[in-house]
């Protein structure tokens, strides 16, 4: 007998549909499962018939044929085997095609018939609810991923702890709706910035970075708390709005990086990666494509500490993505696309003793200068909006009391001037360093004398276009920040002295590569 089960699978962050075919039939006692299987999916049978016979089914001995339609996406993962052990069931009579009817199912199951959490499954409760299936269907999932799913309301939901507990749900016709237990987020102990003695122009420059999302590179010797400001940054990021917080919890569910007690990332992420980590693990990719920490970084800070030690091959990945704001993986079989809109933070010292530029003095050859900076590119230093020169610090700063704001109040800040830009932008919930420049210029109330400051400036620092664009962007931040309303000349030369020094890169910093 012919069964056809409801499921999905995920394909980047988003989910389709899949039918699961299950055709049980008289001849030798074998199992074929087609539809472009990976190993994964192809290893199912023997999950299967360990979880039904430990449920207290037959398995067949007939011949098993599970067919995975569409034929041509190839199916990755483990969550399609619930709906073959359905298939099976259905296949043999044991359930009737009408009582799985409703049923959209995905789960792995266990040898002992219990259900495992699977990836994806908020994309799969958007697609279900986006394609307007919601009305009239249950998504069966495994209860690990009811927190996330049902961020998604009007998808209804069922979370059977076993395949014998589904099987008495289907058999009596009544799927109970799950326990929806209360969110818990752990509470995170963000690091203050008010311990970090001195540095304001440092804290300053890292208070724009996360009010209007720009990249910030901050470059000095060795411990004058380079790592220390930047790792200070989650405390100070504005809050995620609804949207992006559904967006980045579809990540991190893709990713399998959800935590299932909670079920939502609430917090812009704030990802640091070592600098042993591979092009795919940055940018995303692999055999069956996973986002990389550029995509697990979206709408929050990638933070990338020794920046000169990551191979340049690794950071050159980083270009397109940050100029887009997503990551495309190109496959034989499909392209797929994750998003990466992330701020890019990075500290690195200016040369390989790191004194280069301060009190003490500099002891490296020339040559090994050039070659250390050579790593940076003009074009990627060129992406990052604030380049910030970190002093040593004073050691009778380490001891006087300090004055300095503290993360809280820096954050109130930060947050006042996310909201100026939520108005300025409407509803395409871009932030200041993703808007069109050319847009900045007419509608940026911009002073006429900082319009001239700009335009006289950039030319003496033969700013390209690009570059002229990325000062005015940080200068309408800086506006933001300080609670005033038009671009004047303060804030133009405060966001010029932000510009890479041409020192700084291996080829002189904005003027090539535009
Ligand atoms: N401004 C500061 N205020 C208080 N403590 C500081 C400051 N700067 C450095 N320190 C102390 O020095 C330690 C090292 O600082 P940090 O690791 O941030 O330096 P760094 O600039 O990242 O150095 P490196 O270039 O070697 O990575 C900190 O853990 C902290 O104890
Ligand atoms: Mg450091």
């Amino acid at each position: 007998m012919l069964a056809a089960i409801r499921s999905a699978a995920v394909l980047g962050i988003d989910a389709y549909d899949v039918t699961v075919e299950v055709d049980v039939a008289n001849g030798l006692p074998q199992w074929f499962i087609v539809g472009l299987p990976a190993n994964a999916v192809k290893e199912s049978r023997e999950r299967v018939s360990a979880a039904l016979i430990n449920a207290g089914f037959d398995v067949p001995s007939r011949r098993i044929t599970v067919n995975l339609a569409p034929a041509d996406i190839r199916k990755e993962g483990t969550a399609f085997d619930l709906p073959i052990a359905l298939g099976v069931l259905v296949g043999t009579g044991v359930l009737k095609p009408e009582q799985v009817q409703q049923c959209l199912v995905v789960g792995e199951l266990g040898l002992d018939a219990s259900i495992r959490p699977v990836r994806g499954a908020l994309s799969i409760a958007r697609k279900l609810s986006s394609s307007g299936g919601a009305k009239g269907s249950v998504l069966i999932l495994p209860a690990a991923n009811v927190a996330e799913a049902s961020l998604v309301r009007d998808v209804r939901l069922g979370a059977p702890s076993s395949l014998g507990e589904l099987v008495g749900w289907l058999m009596r016709g009544t799927i109970p709706p799950p326990v929806i237990a209360p969110r818990v987020h752990a509470d995170d102990d963000l690091l203050d910035l008010a311990d970090v003695a001195g540095q304001e122009g440092a804290k300053r420059a890292l208070a724009i970075a996360a009010a209007g999302s720009h990249g910030i590179l901050l470059v000095g010797p060795p411990g004058a708390g380079k790592t220390m400001l930047a790792r200070r940054l989650p405390a100070i990021l504005p809050s995620l709005t609804d949207a992006e917080a559904l967006e980045v919890t579809a990540v991190h569910s893709v990713a399998g990086m959800l935590d299932a007690a909670s079920g939502s990332v609430i917090r812009r992420p704030f990802r640091a990666p070592h600098h042993s980590i591979s092009t795919a693990g940055l940018v995303g990719g692999g055999s069956s494509p996973r986002p990389g920490e550029v995509s697990l970084a979206h709408h929050g800070v990638l933070f990338l500490d020794e920046l000169l030690e990551f191979p340049r091959s690794v950071l050159e990945a980083l270009r397109q993505p940050m100029e887009d704001g997503t990551v495309t993986i190109a496959r034989a079989s499909a392209s797929l696309k994750f998003p990466a809109r992330f701020a890019l933070a990075a500290a690195m010292n200016p040369c390989p003793c790191g004194h280069s530029g301060s009190t003490l003095p500099c002891v490296c050859p020339a040559a090994d200068v050039v070659k250390y900076r050579a790593r940076l590119s003009g074009p990627l230093a060129d992406r990052i909006d604030l380049h910030v020169y970190v002093p040593p610090v004073a050691l009778s700063r380490l001891s006087a009391r300090d004055t300095s704001a503290r993360s809280v109040d820096v954050r109130a800040n930060v947050e006042r001037a996310r909201l100026c830009q939520r108005e300025r932008y409407k509803g395409d919930g871009t932030c200041n360093a993703r808007a069109a420049g050319r847009w900045l210029e007419t509608h940026g109330d911009l002073e006429s004398g900082a319009r001239a400051l700009l335009t006289s400036a950039g030319e003496r620092l033969h700013l390209s276009a690009r570059a002229f664009h990325r000062v005015l962007r940080v200068a309408r931040t800086i506006s933001d920040l300080d609670g005033i309303r038009t671009i004047s000349t303060a804030q133009i030369a405060e966001a010029l002295g932000y510009r890479p020094r041409a020192a700084d890169t291996s080829d002189g910093g904005s003027r090539r590569h535009e």
